[in-house]
């Protein structure tokens, strides 16, 4: 359960839009409260609940044009939803208006194993792509915890555990269908691996987490399916222990594809939610090695060298790929662990983000590890450390107004640690409406053009408003 109850959010859908929009899409339109609260409760987050006024299944490109500009006559907020994962508030209609759902949008367009890419619709989620491209010898690497959508993850420029090898969405999108404020609808790049054609819209609308329109079609990159794969996880005598290992093995330049730090607390939440057998409640990396068995085989010495140099013990390899499966969705599974820190089922979680130069990364954890057991709250470090990247799971009552400032405290000398070490408020989560107040600090001008890019391309502000940036 959210900590907030829901809460009326600004009236704006009028008689005349709905009839408009009824008249598009027949029953495909809904104003169902159960429906309502199902786009904006999703149980992930501890921001307000903020269900939109009416919610709208689209089915294609053109239907969602069709859709904007019903809302651009009627100037009605608009927000869009995939599987509802995020974690900073960004579905939440804090406005009021129309959320418009692209599950339905759910087809793969095109594969072209010659070229490593293939075109999806948004409302494709990435285990219905990996699994579709099964019998390929492809795969899509991008994996954040949830089984979220393609057009999410773009919006919020996802990344997951084997960002450290792959890239994240930024790297990994190669040219999106958007549909405009105004309804237009643009490609913003052709299938070439690389251009220099223009300004570079891809990059501008990966990440802007559907306020300067809305995704409808993406296109990535693929990649073979690594000849070998092993994991292998590492208990840590310390903390400082574990993370010295994540930097030192990124500074020799290995190429880990999977490089996770586990804190003792988030472990012991792992082991008891996801039944994992034969581990210990103590700092642990877990670790994948992708290539040719060789290379494997060589990057794992390597990186066992570093370990054992820090504390760590031998590696415990998992056996075959079920084992391996299971390790993994027990860590992609951490969010939900989180929640057998709470002490009473009142209680929920303040997920968090930042991610700071790996030259940083143990300043920066063992810092906040420091202010942790200063301050007394609870919560489990765990992150893609190979990226410099760590989440925390603040966890306490937020109804509670002096437990909610003391967690929320936390958090924001979180962000203030992290951006004083050249770092970024947020790794991967986004900004929603979570982290809004950190973007002055860590962009300074530069927020000015975020802005004016904004006004540009939606001068209505119709288009996921109160989220990002601030007009
Ligand atoms: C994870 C998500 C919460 O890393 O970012 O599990
Ligand atoms: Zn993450």
């Amino acid at each position: 359960m959210s900590v907030a109850e829901a809460h009326d959010t600004a009236a704006r859908l009028t008689p005349e839009a709905l009839a408009a929009l009824q008249a598009l899409l027949g029953e495909r339109v809904t104003t169902s409260l159960g429906i309502r609260r199902q786009h904006a409760d999703t149980g992930l987050t501890y921001h307000p609940v903020c269900p939109p006024e009416a919610v709208a299944f689209a089915q294609s490109t053109g239907e969602v044009a069709e859709i904007v500009k019903i809302c651009a006559r009627h100037g009605l907020p608009i927000v869009p939803f995939g599987t509802g994962t995020s974690l900073e508030g960004h579905i939440q209609a804090v406005e009021g208006g129309l959320t418009v759902d692209l599950s339905q949008m759910n087809e793969v367009v095109r594969v072209s194993p010659e070229d490593l890419d293939c075109t999806v619709q948004a409302g494709v989620t990435r285990k219905q792509l990996n699994e579709y491209l099964r019998d390929t010898g492809l795969f899509f690497p991008i994996d954040p915890g949830a089984d979220a959508s393609i057009g999410g993850m773009a919006s919020t420029r996802a990344s997951g555990t084997n960002a450290v090898r792959y890239g994240t969405m930024r790297e990994n999108v190669l040219a999106l269908t958007v549909v405009l404020a105004d309804g237009r609808i643009i490609k913003t790049a052709r299938r070439a691996r690389k251009s220099s054609a223009g300004y570079d819209l891809t990059r501008l609308f990966v990440g802007a987490e559907g306020t300067l329109g809305i995704v409808t079609e993406v296109t990535l990159r693929l990649y073979g399916i690594p000849e070998a794969v092993s994991a292998a996880v590492c208990p840590f005598a310390t903390l400082k222990g574990a993370v010295d290992t994540v930097i030192e093995t990124i500074q020799m330049g290995i190429p880990v594809a999977r490089m996770e730090l586990l804190d003792d607390v988030t472990m012991r939440c792992v082991i008891e939610w996801s039944k994992l057998e034969g581990y210990e409640a103590v700092n642990t990396l877990f670790f994948e090695f992708h290539g040719t068995p060789e290379g494997v085989e060589e990057q794992a010495k390597l990186v066992g060298e570093i370990a054992a140099a820090n504390g760590g013990s031998d590696f415990q390899w998992t056996a075959n790929a079920e084992a391996r499966n299971k390790l993994w969705q027990a860590r992609h599974d951490v969010t939900w662990a989180n929640s057998l820190l709470k002490e009473t089922p009142e209680e929920s979680v303040l997920a968090t983000d930042v991610c700071v130069p790996i030259s940083r990364l143990a300043d920066c954890i063992i810092e906040s590890k420091r202010d942790l057991d200063e301050s007394g709250i609870r919560s489990g470090i765990v992150g893609h450390v190979g990226d410099g990247n760590f989440h925390m799971g603040l966890v306490t009552d937020f109804r509670d107004p002096a437990k909610k400032a003391a967690a929320v405290a936390y958090s924001d000398r979180l962000t203030h640690r992290a951006l004083a070490m050249g770092g970024t408020c947020t790794g991967e989560h986004g900004v929603g409406t979570g982290k809004m107040e950190f973007l002055q600090a860590e962009h300074g001008e530069a927020l000015s053009v975020m802005r004016t890019l904004k006004q540009a391309l939606d001068p209505q502000n119709i288009m996921n408003p109160g989220k990002l940036v601030r007009v």
